[in-house]
């Protein structure tokens, strides 16, 4: 069997649940339209939280879709981990289907078993999955579709398997499917000491949908049991593909490529992550920008003002003087704009956009760059708060691209005094922000 490009696998999840009576739905914004309590879309089932609560209804009980999500800031963050290891993105695709009040965990055991065996072709043999420690209907549908024996089926009691989208909404207990990308990859079963290695790769999250927690301390039922699942794309797509490594896929290799023809150098060891972080941070500035969020000093718009500027800071580091961005979007977009539109109707903002951000960002960086060195080389091993609190107030030189910097070197940074100058700092502009609206009122 000839290997599905990313795009082929995205279509072909989608049409397995059309085929099993899903409608395809498309991907809400990545600017959640109802829902104040999240920055952005993290998960597949934000768009239906409503649905599940039964405070909304639709014209269809099941739906698959493949959502756009950034997780980078609030409660799923992963920025910081972003070009070091070979799974996490700021932007990804999470692959889901959905049941209203329709099938619950037998089928979607059922279903989930049936395309990863069949459609997708994964060895048996391979596949191990977690189960909500009490959750003995979980772990007997386990046994009776995949045929399991028990030691294939492991019980979780932590929140690992007990899946919610925040400190509010929607919730229940969930199963997870892990792959075993065998032993020359170091890492232990879940639930084991070992189980954040490379070698067990969770695949799909089962979410059996019961509950909704309305506060921090009452938690009452769905109106009826339902099925929430999100898979990632890059992550199957890298397993479909033979690596455990997302951005081995031919995806993330065409923007790689892209970004090396147009930096000139070629991706080896030393500078392969910012490569990885370039291909990762253009994708979610594209996406956010397509919607409207521009680059700014605060909440949705500093969020991807921090992503935009530690991907321009990569392309920096590969040695590139002129603004880069702007021209990897053509391979973005030709990639991308087929499953999302958005990406053609805004590429002029788009473009524009990230070419005026990297050449604001290029003079704060020569600038930021050469006072962090010479504050080094006056340091031994940490370098003070206060140092890294000028560099970000003062020079628009944030405190993540200090921190990567200094990682590269071995150094630290004094967080805690940093943190309190920012509080300080925090203070005083609401105490300004407060003069200025008493005395506009
Ligand atoms: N909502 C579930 C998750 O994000 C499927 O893992």
């Amino acid at each position: 069997m000839s290997q599905k490009s990313l795009n082929q696998i995205r279509e072909t999840f989608l049409k397995y649940f059309e085929k099993n009576d899903h409608k395809i739905v498309e991907s809400s914004n990545l600017v959640p339209n109802n829902d104040p309590t999240l920055m952005f879309a993290n998960s597949g089932m934000v768009q239906f939280k409503n649905v599940f609560t039964g405070l909304e209804k639709r014209d269809y009980q099941r739906a698959t879709t493949s959502q756009k999500c950034v997780r980078a800031g609030g409660k799923h963050n992963d920025l910081e981990n972003v070009g070091y290891t070979p799974r996490h993105h700021t932007f990804f695709e999470m692959l889901g289907n959905f049941s209203f009040g329709d099938y619950f965990k037998e089928k979607a055991i059922h279903y989930a078993w049936d395309l990863i065996t069949k459609d997708f072709g994964l060895d048996k043999n391979k596949i191990y999955v977690t189960v909500f420690h009490e959750d003995d209907e979980a772990f007997n549908f386990w046994k009776k579709i995949a045929g399991f024996n028990d030691d294939r089926i492991i019980r979780i009691s932590t929140s690992d398997n007990f899946w919610s989208m925040g400190e509010t909404g929607p919730c229940g207990p969930c199963s997870e499917i892990f792959y075993d990308h065998g032993d020359h990859l170091k890492g232990g079963l879940p639930g084991s000491k070992e189980e954040d290695g490379d070698r067990f790769i969770e695949i799909w999250n089962l979410v059996f949908m019961q509950y909704e927690q309305v506060s921090k301390d009452k938690r009452i039922d769905l109106p009826k049991p339902s099925v929430d699942t999100g898979m990632g794309l890059e992550r199957i797509s890298a397993l479909l593909q033979g690596t455990h490594d997302n951005y081995e896929t031919d995806h993330f290799k065409k923007l790689i490529q892209s970004t090396s023809n147009i930096v000139k150098k070629k991706p080896n060891q030393s500078n392969l992550s910012s490569f990885r972080v370039i291909a990762d941070h253009l994708r979610a500035s594209s996406f956010l920008i397509a919607e409207g969020v521009l680059p700014s000093n605060e909440g949705r718009g500093y969020v991807l003002r921090r992503i935009m500027r530690r991907g321009m800071r990569h392309s920096h580091l590969l040695g590139s003087k002129e603004p880069v961005f702007y021209n990897l979007f053509e391979t973005l977009k030709n990639e991308m704009s087929g499953s999302y539109p958005e990406l053609k109707r805004a590429e002029s903002l788009i473009k524009e956009t990230l070419k005026m951000e990297e050449e604001k960002f290029l003079v704060l960086l020569e600038r930021g760059i050469k006072i962090l060195n010479e504050e080094i080389s006056k340091i031994d091993k940490v370098l003070p708060g206060d140092i890294a609190f000028k560099l970000y107030d003062t020079y628009g030189f944030p405190l993540d691209l200090t921190e990567d910097i200094l990682r590269n070197k071995s150094l630290s940074i004094d967080t805690k005094k940093f943190q309190s100058l920012m509080k300080e700092s925090r203070e005083l502009a609401k105490k300004k922000l407060e003069g200025v609206w008493r005395c506009c009122s």
